[in-house]
């Protein structure tokens, strides 16, 4: 992934680390555990916060090399011990208050800056968010599906939740035999038209307006593209994997891309800080739901870390 992308990536979400590290340092997380080794529940209780949250909130520390997990136990690394936990000679806790304290003024750097006062237009919230999907593709991901998933022989392929429909561009544009439809939400849907007449696709890409809770989504695909629709245990993955199962032809390709924490949960970052606000499974937890749906041959065929791109492939059986 090209290093301009990733540090451009690293400074847009770099509030994300912080607050992890200010939340964690006001429930005093480091010196509750100091040099004890502890349970979740245990810390919970001693910290008086709720499990889920807190496994997730875990789950990043140990990803910025503050915690360590040994199977259900958590101890601090020498990094926490040596600058997070009370006492300690170099201690940074005051520090990180008083970025907490001082947090205010930059939530409200605009209104500081401009001469209007800020205006939220819900349209133009989920505008970004769609083309922010654009965005990250163009910005990388899309190499490395184009570098890693081989559509060669496919002719129809699915973009379930395709949102501003770059994947189905990005497909047809390297492969002249094939045709896409972009199932998605209609307020997306509008977005994704717009798109794929920019790329000059309208012939060969074509839009399904459905909602993936109460529609099917169709059938005859020789290939299912789920991108980042299967954030962790609040996604329905069950329910998505099993519709595209009933999607594709025998033999048909699920493509699968998703942020993946790694099998002991310690990490990646930029997989653990996601996880904390929206949800993210282990490689080994999606390979899981992937094959009970009744898929075979799943299989991590890339994953660049760094950005959280996770890429899974599995056939129907055929
Ligand atoms: C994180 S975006 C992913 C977009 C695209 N797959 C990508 O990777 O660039 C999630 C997409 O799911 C769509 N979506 C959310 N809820 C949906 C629903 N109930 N039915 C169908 N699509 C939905 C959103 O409109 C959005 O396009």
């Amino acid at each position: 992934m090209n290093e301009d992308f990733v540090a451009l990536n690293e400074f847009t979400w770099g509030y994300r680390a912080a607050r992890t590290l200010q939340v964690a340092n006001k429930i005093d997380l480091f010196t509750r555990i100091g040099d004890k080794s502890l349970s979740l529940e245990q810390l919970c209780d001693a910290c008086r916060t709720r499990p889920a949250m807190t496994e997730k909130l875990l789950i990043a520390c140990a990803a910025l090399g503050l915690v360590e997990r040994d199977g259900g136990f958590y101890r601090t690394t020498k990094r926490a011990r040596d600058y997070l936990v009370k006492g300690a000679d170099r201690y940074q806790g005051d520090i990180i208050a008083h970025s907490d304290a001082v947090r205010g003024f930059w939530d409200h750097l605009e209104e500081e800056i401009c001469l209007e006062p800020p205006q939220v237009d819900p349209a133009a919230v989920h505008r970004s968010f769609i083309m922010g999907m654009h965005n990250i593709t163009m910005g990388g991901r899309g190499r490395i599906f184009e570098e890693s998933i081989d559509l060669a022989a496919t002719k129809r392929l699915l973009d379930v939740g395709g949102g501003p429909g770059t994947y189905a561009i990005l497909a047809c544009t390297s492969q002249p035999q094939l045709e896409a439809v972009v199932f998605d939400l209609p307020e997306t849907i509008a977005i994704a038209r717009q798109v794929v007449e920019k790329a000059g696709l309208s012939a060969r890409i074509s839009f399904c307006e459905g909602d993936w809770e109460k529609d099917a989504f169709g059938q005859g695909f020789d290939a299912v593209l789920m991108s980042n629709i299967m954030h962790g245990p609040e996604s329905m993955a069950p329910m998505k994997l099993q519709k595209a199962f009933e999607a594709l032809i025998p033999g048909g390709l699920l493509i699968i891309q998703e942020f993946l924490l790694n099998d002991d949960k310690t990490g990646p970052l930029t997989a653990a800080l996601f996880n904390i606000m929206v949800g993210a499974y282990s490689a080994r937890e999606l390979t899981r739901l992937i094959e009970q749906a009744g898929f075979v041959q799943a299989k991590l065929v890339a994953n660049d870390e760094n950005v959280g791109a996770g890429w899974i492939t599995a056939r129907k059986p055929g």
